[in-house]
């Protein structure tokens, strides 16, 4: 498998490889080889970002390793209707005729095959959301295929890069689309899943319904804009208001939590259990923390290690205390039955994951400037440096163009007093401060809450070229403009076929 920045095998000893790898930078920078030709000096040729670049090396493969099985699934997307609470008919648009869609699972090597047909009033994509693939199966109308016209249909062909928990959706008008109810989970299993004695997805969403108990019908409000996007007055787990989980004692379970809400953040919390945190935005920690605190804004995934200890007989009322003040009840978990014996393996948060301890010696490469202001089609428009996206199909400008396989601090600074959950397609990176304060998170992520006037920073080592868009996950404020595309090129630095 081969590595990002691998230019020197791993099986040499770390020092080794640090040493190889220190002197030939030190060659590069002495004889001036960074490039081909005349070029500006890019910050890899800075001590700091050679080490940066150094300690990414082995966090995940550069390529996928595709085992030549082929999962094949059909989905159509179609309005329909549920069964929702109170025993009452929800109108929806859903994949297959559920809400949530159907959960994809595939191992990590597997191709994902989806024959897509689109039965909606309205064109639409399917947007594989955390996924590192080929760009053309990005999902972005206009940018990376054409919209799937009403009655059309586009087939979907992957090989995921990471095993992890992810999920899909449309990429066009999706603060109508998603909060209508098109979404569905893509799991992709380790090679050799661990030992759990459950795997088990909550997907987590919040619905605003009008007086007839149905969907309202004013997308990209005012009031939505000018606040954290539309906030409903129902959250659901898995599209039901008393979802429950039922264990034994001394069960270890998964479970995979998604935050699917067009604008609400939530923090869970499990009163009275150790929840460890082992995978964030898909991919596995360095090492399990306490789950404590992780706040689910749109887009982001978390998945916890669950042990339910013998002793446990009341039910576990899982909340959301993003605002302590306002507790949401989300679910409950109810151990019952004869126990069993703790299966004991080790945690897979065991990835590799930089410290990245000096990243914040490297400059810069951009600061993104988050804000608001009056005008376009919604009245409010929500921009990225001064630039509200037009729409897909009005053509793109990319805010930025990046090298594949180098390393690149960005700034976000929030002018603004609303949360933005920034969300970056086709690569991972990691927190690196908040409001200049560093912060080492031992994972990487694909969406970062933004919080009111803050000013974060992040590094990251684009994996793939192609044009990746980079928008806020609060619908809304997509919709408004706060969107834009980032550029990767194959770059002098990237490890070349030939
Ligand atoms: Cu889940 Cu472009 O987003
Ligand atoms: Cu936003």
């Amino acid at each position: 498998m081969r590595n990002l920045t691998s230019r020197v095998r791993a099986r040499h000893t770390p020092r080794l490889l640090a040493l190889a790898s220190a002197l030939a930078s030190a060659l590069v920078a002495a004889l001036g080889l960074a490039g081909c030709g005349d070029r500006r000096q890019l910050p890899q040729e800075l001590p700091a970002a050679a080490q940066a670049l150094r300690e990414f090396e082995g966090s995940y493969p550069s390529e996928s390793s595709p085992v030549g099985t082929v999962r094949a699934f059909d989905i159509t997307a179609e309005p329909t209707e549920i069964p929702f609470t109170n025993g009452r008919k929800l109108k929806v648009w859903a994949y297959n005729g559920q809400v949530p869609g159907p959960t994809l699972r595939i191992r990590l090597g597997e191709t994902l095959r989806v024959h897509f047909t689109n039965r909606l009033p309205q064109e639409t994509t399917i947007h594989w959301h955390g996924v590192r693939l080929p760009n053309a199966m990005d999902g972005v109308p206009h940018a990376t295929q054409p919209p799937v016209q009403p009655g059309g249909t586009f087939v979907y062909e992957l090989t995921p890069k990471d095993a992890g928990t992810f999920w899909f959706h449309p990429h066009v008008r999706s603060s109508e689309q998603v909060e209508r109810g098109l979404y569905g989970v893509l799991i992709v299993e380790d090679k050799e899943p661990p030992p759990y004695t459950k795997d088990v997805v909550w997907l987590i969403d919040d619905w605003l319904l009008d007086e007839s108990g149905q969907i309202r019908p004013e997308f990209n409000t005012r009031h939505d804009l000018a606040h954290d996007g539309r906030w409903g007055n129902l959250i659901t787990v898995n599209g039901k208001t008393d979802e429950v989980l039922r264990v034994r004692p001394g069960e270890r379970i998964r479970l995979r939590l998604l935050n699917t809400s067009n604008g609400r953040v939530v923090l869970p919390d499990f009163p009275g259990l150790d929840a460890r945190l082992i995978a964030s935005d898909g991919m596995y920690l360095s090492e399990p923390k306490s789950a404590a605190g992780h706040e689910l804004a749109p887009g982001n995934r978390m998945d916890v290690d669950l042990s339910f200890p013998q002793s446990l007989s009341e039910p576990i009322r899982v909340f959301d205390r993003f605002y302590a003040r306002r507790a949401n009840h989300l679910a409950d978990i109810v151990v019952e039955g004869d126990p069993i014996d703790t299966p004991a393996f080790a945690s897979p948060a065991r990835a590799h994951v930089p410290v990245w301890a000096s990243a914040l010696d490297v400059p810069e490469h951009h600061a993104f400037k988050l804000n608001a202001r009056s005008g376009g089609p919604f009245g409010l428009e929500w921009t990225i440096d001064e630039r509200a996206f037009a729409g897909h199909s009005a053509g793109h400008h990319a805010a930025l163009t990046l090298e594949r396989g180098r390393f690149y601090r960005l700034r976000f600074i929030n002018e603004s007093a609303r949360l933005h959950p920034i969300h970056l397609h086709g690569m991972f990176f990691r927190l690196l401060a908040r409001n200049g304060g560093p912060v080492f998170e031992p994972f990487f992520r694909d969406t970062v809450l933004v919080h009111g006037r803050e000013t974060i920073d992040i590094g990251v080592v684009p994996s793939d070229v192609g044009s990746w868009m980079m928008h806020c996950h609060i619908l809304e404020h997509a919709e408004a403009g706060m969107m834009t595309m980032i550029d990767v090129t194959e770059g002098a630095a990237a490890p070349h076929a030939h």
